[in-house]
């Protein structure tokens, strides 16, 4: 649809977590006129839901060289290290820079020093937390609060659409649908030579999930329908850790953070034997698709649905001082960690590949950077050490930032264009369906029969969407309205297509991607990525 307003800035953030007001901040006091749009409300999306905290070399005798080892490890031979040591040696001083803007960490009992716990990976403590288990909302609180006594320009509740370009191909804005925020309502654009992307992930392409309803996979959407290259998409981390609600439980799910077995909670199967024990040296604290796996692996020997994470000797007090927003969430479910132990099993939890990005977090359409969970940067490999996205969001926004101030992609040189025909839209509704087929042949274990079914399923959806588009006459099939919804089930299948098109190529098992018919590591011929563009025609 055709924009009926548009406004101009020079850097245009789309998306509110860590990493895009981090960004809008920094570009901001660099003195780039900044809009923050976001899809809906400055603190909706999934920085304010994470829980374990944000990871960083702050204690005694860390280095972040250590940091970097077990971040190595946990992405399976598919990290880049360069990208991995600029998040490690930069990282502590990003946490000490979001302490300044705000943001109050727990301090070890009697002192000033942040506390540190531990999580699946880590062989330190590193992991810095605020209000017990409500680090996210903690810097989401921060960084709104410096936004807005900075003034910034936000637009909330605006889905971005596609990417506007200049005749040369270069970023020239942004299209967006906005509901209920007065002058700016309906289709407009916003028209600016950087687009940051930090719109978070697609947890949702799943049916259950820890992300919020907000990640519907927009920002790899747009990417790819703007021809950016996405990488890793294959490698979907499940949360080992989720609380279990039924088979038939679908949408956003709560999390029981990794900080709990980091504090000393057990896993145990249906018998309350300790399973973990022997599997790995780090037993409960392993690397979270190790974990995962295992959990799975135990659940179909046992032939039950899920297994239990044990805390009840952490007693009430403990509870309620470290982990206040786990227990009210558990105790909303009937479930009472200090008196039982809780039933858990994984659940769709981080994107560790996206929108390729260089270590500026430039994409590779001239002007669109991207950060946070959006972005592939290399940092996580073919699978994400606990804690380390919170990070990533703060340095690598700072590193856009910094390459936005030093010298700014190029004014367009043309009135932007957007040359693209119309997306044939989906049903609102048809993200269940989305959903389901991706749950049923691209979730935690895979097979190449599998997959194949999930391709076949989403192409059918997508031939309908396109087949309504070009003839709406027929009763069967309705061309549906343009509306959020639509657009965030158009998005959903366009991210589930290319994650099912990566994971079929990609015939071993590395990091959080799981072959059943090919259960092995293959260095020789895996320890590659797949960087996918999307041909003219956006199929
Ligand atoms: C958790 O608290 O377990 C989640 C941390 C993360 O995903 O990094």
């Amino acid at each position: 649809p055709a924009p009926g307003w548009s406004i101009t800035a020079d850097v245009v953030v789309v998306g509110s977590g860590v990493a895009g007001l981090t960004a809008a901040l920094r570009c901001a006091a660099a003195g780039r006129r900044t809009v923050v749009v976001t899809k809906a409300r400055l603190d909706d999306g999934s920085t304010r839901w994470a829980q374990g905290g944000i990871a960083a070399a702050l204690g005694d005798g860390d280095t972040p060289e250590q940091h970097l080892a077990d971040t190595l490890v946990a992405g399976a031979g598919l990290c880049d290290e360069e990208a991995v040591r600029a998040l490690v040696t930069e990282g502590p001083d990003a946490v000490h820079r979001l302490i300044a803007a705000g943001a109050r960490f727990d301090t070890a009992h009697g002192s000033d020093e942040i506390a540190l716990t531990r999580e699946g990976g880590h062989h330190r403590n590193r992991i810095a937390h605020a209000g017990g288990d409500a680090t996210g909302a903690e810097i989401s609180r921060a960084l709104v609060a410096a936004v807005r006594s900075a003034g910034l320009r936000t637009i909330e509740n605006a889905l971005v659409l596609d990417l506007l370009t200049d005749a040369e191909g270069r970023t020239a804005g942004v299209t967006l649908h906005v509901m209920g925020e007065g002058q700016h309502d309906g289709v407009g654009a916003v028209h600016a030579p950087a687009v940051v992307l930090a719109t978070g992930g697609m947890g949702q392409v799943f049916s259950a999930t820890t992300n919020p309803p907000v990640s519907t996979g927009d920002g790899v959407a747009l990417a790819l329908r703007a021809g950016a290259e996405v990488s890793d998409l294959e490698f979907v981390q499940f949360h080992p850790t989720v609380l279990y609600l039924g088979p038939e439980a679908e949408g956003q799910q709560p999390l029981i953070s990794e900080a709990v077995r980091g504090e000393g909670a057990h896993l145990v199967d249906a018998d309350g034997t300790r399973f973990m024990v022997g599997q790995h040296e780090l037993a409960e604290l392993a690397p979270r698709d190790i974990v995962a796996k295992a959990i799975l692996r135990r659940s179909l020997e046992q032939g039950v649905e899920h297994m239990y994470l044990d805390a009840r000797h952490f007693g009430a007090q403990m509870w309620e001082r470290r982990f206040p927003t786990i227990l009210a969430a558990c105790r909303a479910h009937g479930i009472d960690p200090v008196t039982e132990p809780i039933p858990v099993a994984p659940a769709a939890h981080y994107a560790s590949g996206g929108v390729r990005t260089d270590l500026s977090g430039r994409t590779t359409v001239p002007g669109l950077y991207a950060c946070g969970e959006v972005a592939c940067t290399g940092v996580h490999g073919a699978n994400r050490l606990a804690s380390n996205s919170l990070l990533e969001g703060l340095v690598f926004a700072e590193r856009i930032a910094a390459d936005i101030a030093a010298d700014g992609p190029a004014v367009p040189a043309s009135t932007p264009v957007e040359t693209r025909a119309p997306l044939p839209l989906l049903q609102p509704e048809a993200h269940v369906a989305v959903q389901r087929i991706m749950t049923a042949g691209a979730g935690v274990l895979r097979s190449a029969a599998s997959l194949a079914r999930a391709a076949e399923d989403l192409d059918r959806l997508h031939q309908e969407a396109v087949e309504a588009a070009s003839d709406p006459t027929p009763a069967s099939v309705k061309a549906p309205e343009p509306g959020v919804e639509a657009w965030e089930a158009t998005n959903l299948l366009c991210v589930g297509r290319v994650l099912v098109a990566a994971a079929r190529q990609r015939e071993e098992t590395r990091g959080c991607h799981w072959r059943e018919d090919h259960p092995d590591r293959d260095d020789a011929s895996w320890r590659r990525h797949f960087r996918i563009t999307l041909g003219a025609d956006r199929t």
